[in-house]
């Protein structure tokens, strides 16, 4: 895992109201230790009428957990009506947000270009981008998944400078694994994310490919975390259903107790 602290994270997506959220955070809290904090990076993304509430619990108890969203527009402000501001976010302390998941780019139309406009909106707020790719089982079973994920690296991150991609957190989750219980074995998962690195390598040199995270999404529960962050190119998460549960995201947390 080279020297890069593993970024766990937890997606919340639509789900936990404000009240639901503190206590799961809270919770969460109490499953943690220092020793955690240490060595992984942790952070949550809950729906934005949760944000507010998640800041302050966190920020009034020293929690050392970095508060995330999961989506937001690239402009500054104006007329576009539902959409939040990355300056808004960064004004409640949101550090980490979830960019181009395979949900806004399957059930919301979400573009390339869209993705990269938000993921330079969010550097430009100071905040650090979770830059998502992945593949559908076709393209994985038409041998077209490195394509797909390399092409969506480099539109995603396109126009940013090296020192800007070495700071932030790409994550593959194969959209075949998410939320159905199918992983990707650690091999392949390993194997995308050398080919994501290489990408990185070829086009922003290797402090960047050095520097960036990758993460890897789908299906991570505590008992298949260990085996998953084992792989010297995965370095951390993004975990979905099985962040909603503290005890078994404290679980994923401490991979590296189990077994
Ligand atoms: P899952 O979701 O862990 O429920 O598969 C992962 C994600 O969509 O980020």
């Amino acid at each position: 895992m080279a020297d890069r602290k593993p970024l766990i994270s937890g997606n919340w997506k639509m789900n936990h109201n404000h009240f639901e959220a503190i206590q799961m955070v809270q919770k969460l809290a109490y499953a943690l230790s220092q020793n955690d904090y240490d060595v992984v990076d942790v952070s949550v993304h809950p729906p934005f009428t949760d944000l507010r509430s998640i800041q302050t619990v966190l920020e009034s108890d020293d929690i050392p957990i970095a508060l995330g969203a999961q989506n937001c527009h690239w402009e500054a402000k104006g007329a576009f009506t539902g959409e939040v501001a990355p300056g808004m976010l960064a004004k409640m302390n949101v550090s980490v947000v979830i960019v181009g998941h395979s949900e806004r780019r399957e059930l919301f139309g979400e573009s390339d270009d869209e993705v990269n406009r938000k993921v330079k909106a969010v550097l430009a707020n100071g905040m650090t981008p979770i830059m998502c790719c992945g593949e559908t089982l076709e393209e994985r079973e038409a041998d077209g998944a490195v394509t797909k994920v390399k092409l969506q690296v480099l539109a995603g991150l396109a126009g940013l400078k090296a020192e800007q991609v070495a700071g932030l957190v790409i994550a593959y989750e194969p959209i075949w694994a998410i939320g159905t219980g199918m992983t990707a074995t650690p091999e392949d998962a390993q194997e995308m994310c050398s080919a994501i690195r290489g990408v990185v390598r070829s086009k922003w040199g290797a402090e960047a490919a050095h520097g960036v995270r990758i993460q890897y999404g789908g299906s991570v529960k505590g008992a298949n975390a260990p085996d998953l962050m084992g792989q010297s190119d995965i370095d951390g998460a993004l975990v979905g259903g099985a962040s909603l549960d503290a005890d078994e995201f404290a679980r994923i947390i401490g991979y590296r107790l189990v077994g």
